[in-house]
């Protein structure tokens, strides 16, 4: 891959363009960054190293905050899309440099090869994260970014592509650290936690990355009962109902790579036929939810009906107060458990309904000790001392981030015949 341009003293000696290095062959490896909620990193490794079981080419770096490096083929690119419940999307480095001014960013975008990934035709969008960036504007570096790219598709073919931020053919992530810069042709488009069942949302509905999470980190097992008393959209538990059927993430769904040069229209054919072979059906019986609002009941149903597990999951409606267990736990067959996982509304977001704030929390408790003995429970709280206003003892407490929010995932055990939820 060639630059129509002569080297900028300075720059263009510490420029690196990764993605030209490599054929654009189904052998190829490239390095990818695999962004995710802050708190997921490990539990994403280990994601990619399951993966990887199927591919000889796909290999988990080491995390770190905020994601992954992955090395891998175009292919197993399509993999990650299509399989990954936990990344944000999957970015394929093109090039990096270091920077002391915007301008270095303008070079390395206008030396890196993008006609052999897209072309002119082709309506972008840069989007442009930070971290200790000595840059005054980064959204100015991202508009530099543009501007490379459009003057090296100028020199090469006489025109422009178009920016279009709301429906994008293609999108380039710029990423500055603090001396690096780093360029990404992002090869999921739409983000990785819209599975494309979504057609409404709640009030504060958990993106589905985090709920994936959430199931992860707190030892449910795609053979327990999950049930969600404060369910929202439905989220945790479609989500988990779709592990539970080994249903892919991405099946419902188009991606970014699609539209790129360099993909192999038959590699992800035959990728999605296998997905659409693993799915294996769920009977009804493991997966429960209920909200207070029966329009997050219905919603839940038509969700779960759109994810392809609407036959899995039963939803009513009713108060968090009133709920029941919907199995008994201590009948349940050996190996497998019963788990209460939910994000109650411990926020200013939403106020529990016909109850101040502060009655919440206990009566919650109160509901657990005294009705849900021998389950295991995960609530997700931004308040991070929620489980002082529970007055229950969690067995652990998992630092998680919620987009900006910094929140904790609380596990208890609320112990068999005792009316003390705490070990
Ligand atoms: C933070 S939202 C849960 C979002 C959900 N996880 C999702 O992904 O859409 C909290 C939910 O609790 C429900 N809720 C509030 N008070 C309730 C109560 N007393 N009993 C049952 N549900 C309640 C609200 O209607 C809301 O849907």
């Amino acid at each position: 891959m060639q630059s129509p341009y002569k080297s900028r003293k300075g720059v263009r000696s510490s420029a690196v363009a990764y993605a030209s290095k490599r054929d654009l062959t189904p052998e190829g490896i490239f390095d990818f960054f695999l962004p995710c909620p802050r708190g997921l990193e490990v539990a994403l490794a280990e994601e990619v190293t399951a993966l990887a079981a199927h591919s000889s080419t796909l290999r988990a770096g080491t995390p770190t905050p905020g994601g992954l490096p992955v090395q891998g083929t175009l292919t197993d690119a399509m993999r990650l899309n299509l399989h990954c419940r936990l990344p944000s999307r999957v970015l394929l480095l093109g090039g990096s440099c270091r920077y002391a001014d915007a301008e270095d960013i303008y070079h390395l975008a206008r030396d890196l090869g993008w006609e052999q990934w897209f072309d002119v035709t082709q309506a972008l969008r840069v989007d442009v994260t930070a971290e200790r960036s000595p840059l005054e504007s980064i959204k100015f570096a991202a508009l530099r970014v543009k501007d490379g790219i459009c003057d090296r598709f100028r020199a090469l073919t006489g025109e422009r592509p178009d920016v279009d931020t709301a429906h994008p053919d293609v999108r380039i992530h710029l990423h500055l650290r603090e001396v690096d810069a780093l360029l990404y042709l992002d090869t999921s488009g739409e983000p990785l936690f819209k599975r494309g069942w979504r057609s409404e949302h709640g009030a504060a509905p958990l993106k589905e990355h985090l709920a994936a999470g959430l199931l992860k980190l707190s030892g449910w097992t795609p053979r327990d009962v999950l049930f969600d008393p404060l369910c929202g959209s439905g989220t945790l538990v479609i989500e988990a109902a779709q592990i539970a059927a080994n249903r892919a993430p991405g099946l419902n769904r188009s991606f970014g790579f699609e539209v790129l040069r360099g993909f192999d229209p038959s590699a992800w054919a035959a990728l999605r036929e296998a997905a659409r072979q693993a799915v294996r059906p769920v009977a009804p019986g493991q997966f429960f939810a209920a909200d207070i609002d029966p329009a997050n009941v219905r919603m839940t149903l038509d969700n779960a009906r759109r994810a392809g597990v609407g036959g899995a999951i039963a939803a009513q409606q009713g108060d968090v107060i009133d709920a029941v267990p919907p199995v008994d736990a201590a009948a349940l067959p050996a190996g497998q458990s019963a788990w209460l996982i939910s994000n109650p509304p411990y926020d200013a977001r939403i106020a529990p309904e016909g109850q101040a704030a502060d009655d919440f929390a206990p009566q919650l408790a109160r509901v657990l000790k005294q009705r849900f003995a021998g389950w295991h429970v995960g609530l997700l709280a931004a308040d991070l001392h929620w489980d002082r206003a529970l007055r229950l003892k969690p067995r652990r407490r998992i630092v998680l981030f919620n987009g900006p929010i910094e929140c904790r995932l609380m596990l208890f055990e609320m112990l068999a015949g005792s009316a003390r939820g705490q070990v």
